[in-house]
């Protein structure tokens, strides 16, 4: 079965980017000239998705005007016959067909995806979460969406982590199928390394059929004393098994601040324009 829909959450409240998440969303920041969240939309375009479901929340106005058409912009820079960058403007308002549902609390990602019930309609979909850059030329998503369908599996992309970090990850235990998959066979929200069962860790991209949303349904509040989607993952797996792919690729969490930067720098690096400027610029560092 395709995969046409995408359910994107991007309603936390971003409390590692304060301040400058107090009036914007984390999503919104830039990776030089682009917020992080056009590059997860990008991914789910070349990943075949065309139905997209923003779980927004408070402050999250931007994120619907940076999709929306932008009148006055377009005017602006056709008046100034600047042709680029008014093709990469209207470019942006027509990528895809968006939705937007608001999370009225942010009680935590499970319930941020239990918002999109109605929407989803009972049909397999992907989730991307909006704050993790993942660069590969076969994008993540697609990457997962190929294996749902090869084996009819819920699937969840997952990497290895460091110990020291198991805290910040829903982390898998597995059985190893094959290099690169694994049958799953229990999931844990954030332990502490003493008590985690590996260290390969869940990231945020998932491909989930829709008796996940029931499974959701049934969890109570879990760590943090947030809806978990890890908590719905472990119950789907006892009804039908999860499967968690070692995806190919580089991801950056830009939701951390350490993450941003990274990408940031790795980005200028690649960027024909800059590149050579910021070689220059870091080479002369004196460490
Ligand atoms: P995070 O835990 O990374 O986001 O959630 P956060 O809570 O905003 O970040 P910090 O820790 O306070 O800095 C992962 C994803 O789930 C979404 C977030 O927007 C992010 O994309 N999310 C989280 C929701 O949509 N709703 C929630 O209630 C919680």
């Amino acid at each position: 079965m395709e995969i046409k829909k995408a359910v994107i959450p991007v309603a936390g409240m971003g409390t590692r980017f304060l301040p400058a998440t107090k009036s914007m969303p984390k999503e919104m920041l830039p990776i030089i000239d682009k917020p992080v969240i056009h590059y997860v939309v990008e991914e789910a375009i070349a990943s075949g998705i065309d139905d997209i479901i923003f779980i927004t929340g408070r402050s999250k106005r931007s994120i619907e005007d940076y999709f929306d058409d932008s009148p006055e912009l377009e005017n602006h820079l056709k008046k100034k016959g600047n042709e680029k960058l008014l093709k990469i403007v209207q470019d942006i308002s027509s990528m895809v067909d968006i939705h937007y549902i608001r999370q009225k609390e942010a009680r935590g990602l499970g319930d941020a995806i239990l918002t999109a019930k109605k929407h989803i309609n009972e049909e397999p979909f992907a989730v991307l979460l909006g704050d993790d850059i993942i660069v590969n030329d076969k994008p993540c998503t697609k990457q997962l969406i190929d294996n749902f369908q090869k084996y009819g599996r819920s699937t969840i992309a997952v990497e290895e982590v460091p110990l020291e970090k198991t805290g910040s990850y829903g982390i898998i235990k597995g059985q190893l199928l094959n290099e690169s998959l694994y049958a799953l066979e229990d999931i844990v929200e954030k332990p502490a390394p003493e008590d985690a069962p590996s260290n390969i860790g869940a990231i945020g991209r998932y491909v989930f059929t829709p008796e996940i949303l029931d499974c959701i349904k049934e969890t109570t509040a879990g760590v943090g004393n947030e809806i978990q989607l890890t908590d719905g993952i472990r119950l789907l797996n006892e009804e039908q098994k999860v499967y968690a792919y070692k995806f190919t690729g580089k991801r950056y969490d830009t939701g951390d601040k350490v993450e941003y930067v990274k990408a940031i720098i790795d980005f200028a690096l690649c960027n024909e324009e800059m590149k050579d400027q910021i070689k220059e610029h870091i080479t002369g560092i004196k460490l």
